[in-house]
């Protein structure tokens, strides 16, 4: 049977390791948001495996809400940066603790000029969560306010990020053998 794991060179991020973190992320998330009106908001798709984690484990009364965006430009969208919203929230976020759910922080072009926009919408507080940073490769001025894992500049795949698609249902986080990448 073929199996996604033969795809894989080496495991950065193990399903354990991903496990622990999330457990300590959502109790940290649960006591700093003790009695405010948190709000979750992930960027579809690849924070969605993160979002479903990170919400069981946050033990405290609280919203979820997705939205899609887009970069301008096609394949050389992370170098202009802007965004596109393609699938905008449900809910008003005025007044409402607004933590951002994301997979990875890269360049941080992307959320850069997200979270103008979204502060535009008067949050009582905007804040980002990331599972992943690679530090390396930042060209935005914006840092995680809480983060899973620093991981080094190579393109990783699994627990919700993916390569032409796949991958996304990895339960850890990967890097892909090169031959992948010719095929
Ligand atoms: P940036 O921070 O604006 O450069 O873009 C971040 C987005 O690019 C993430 O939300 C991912 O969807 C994607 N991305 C960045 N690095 C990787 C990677 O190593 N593997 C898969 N997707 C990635
Ligand atoms: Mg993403």
């Amino acid at each position: 049977m073929q199996s996604m794991h033969q795809d894989i060179d080496h495991i950065l991020v193990s399903e354990e390791q991903l496990q622990a973190k999330v457990a300590e992320l959502g109790a940290r998330i649960s006591a700093d948001y003790e009695g405010r009106d948190l709000l979750l908001v992930s960027i579809l798709k690849g924070a969605v495996v993160f979002m479903a984690d990170l919400m069981r484990a946050v033990t405290i009364p609280c919203g979820i809400d997705f939205m899609v965006v887009s970069s301008y430009g096609g394949a050389n969208t992370s170098s202009t940066g802007l965004v596109k919203i393609i699938k905008d929230l449900d809910q008003d976020l005025s007044g409402k603790d607004v933590l951002i759910v994301e997979d990875i922080l890269d360049t941080g072009i992307t959320l850069s000029h997200l979270m103008p926009m979204l502060q535009m919408r008067r949050p009582r507080s905007l804040r980002l969560c990331t599972i992943l940073s690679k530090p390396s490769r930042r060209k935005a001025d914006i840092e995680p306010d809480y983060c899973g894992f620093e991981v080094p500049d190579e393109f990783v795949v699994g627990y919700g990020l993916d390569y032409d698609e796949k991958y996304r249902n990895l339960p850890y986080v990967g890097v892909l053998k090169p031959e992948v990448y010719s095929k």
